[in-house]
């Protein structure tokens, strides 16, 4: 099987990043992490990048052309796949136009509900009895692409925002890996 180059996009913590990177050791899982980039210079997730020697790009997103910096960088790497691994940055029509159905983002909630930001606050405020993940394919509409699987879970009475995200992202680090395998199952 030849593995998909992948390239992984971060703003922050990069627990999503650290378990792909986990996953793409197994020789038959379907991509291998060729690339990060982070819109941060302080993202902590920079930090699985350089322990596991993945090449890394830092963007300064001040700057009018950083997409583009980042599209020749993605060319050069022969990257095939994008995933959004909590990327803050909003995705460019034009980026996305060039990458059609090859943009995959992880979502901390069960869309179609709750897109956007503050997802946990506006759960509880609702009083959903369940929440979860969804990994799905980026268009550009905010979180509307095109689902590919999500995980839920029962709300417990007590849970917090905190005991949420956890919750919420240990089930992330499963759906994300599937979300891979299913993709490419009957490509
Ligand atoms: C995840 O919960 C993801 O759903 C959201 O941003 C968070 C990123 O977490 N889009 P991490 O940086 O992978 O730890």
């Amino acid at each position: 099987m030849v593995r998909k180059k992948a390239c992984i996009f971060i703003s922050g913590y990069g627990s999503n990043l650290k378990s792909l990177i986990h996953r793409s050791r197994e020789n038959n899982f379907p991509i291998n992490v060729s690339l990060v980039i982070s819109d941060k210079f302080n993202a902590k997730g920079i930090l699985h990048a350089k322990k596991n020697s993945i090449p890394y790009l830092i963007v300064n997103t001040k700057k009018r052309n950083f997409e583009n910096l980042i599209l020749k960088k993605i060319k050069r790497y022969k990257i095939s796949v994008i995933f959004l691994a909590g990327y803050m940055k909003i995705i460019s029509k034009n980026f996305i136009f060039n990458f059609r159905n090859k943009i995959v983002n992880i979502h901390p909630s069960l869309l179609p509900k709750f897109k956007g930001l503050n997802t946990y606050q506006r759960i509880l405020k609702q009083n959903e009895k369940q929440t979860g993940c969804t990994v799905h394919y980026v268009n550009e509409k905010l979180d509307s692409g095109r689902i590919i699987l999500k995980k839920s879970f029962f709300i417990k009475k007590g849970d917090n925002e905190k005991i949420l995200k956890k919750k919420t992202q240990k089930l992330e680090h499963k759906a994300f890996p599937e979300a891979v395998i299913k993709i490419y199952r009957y490509n």
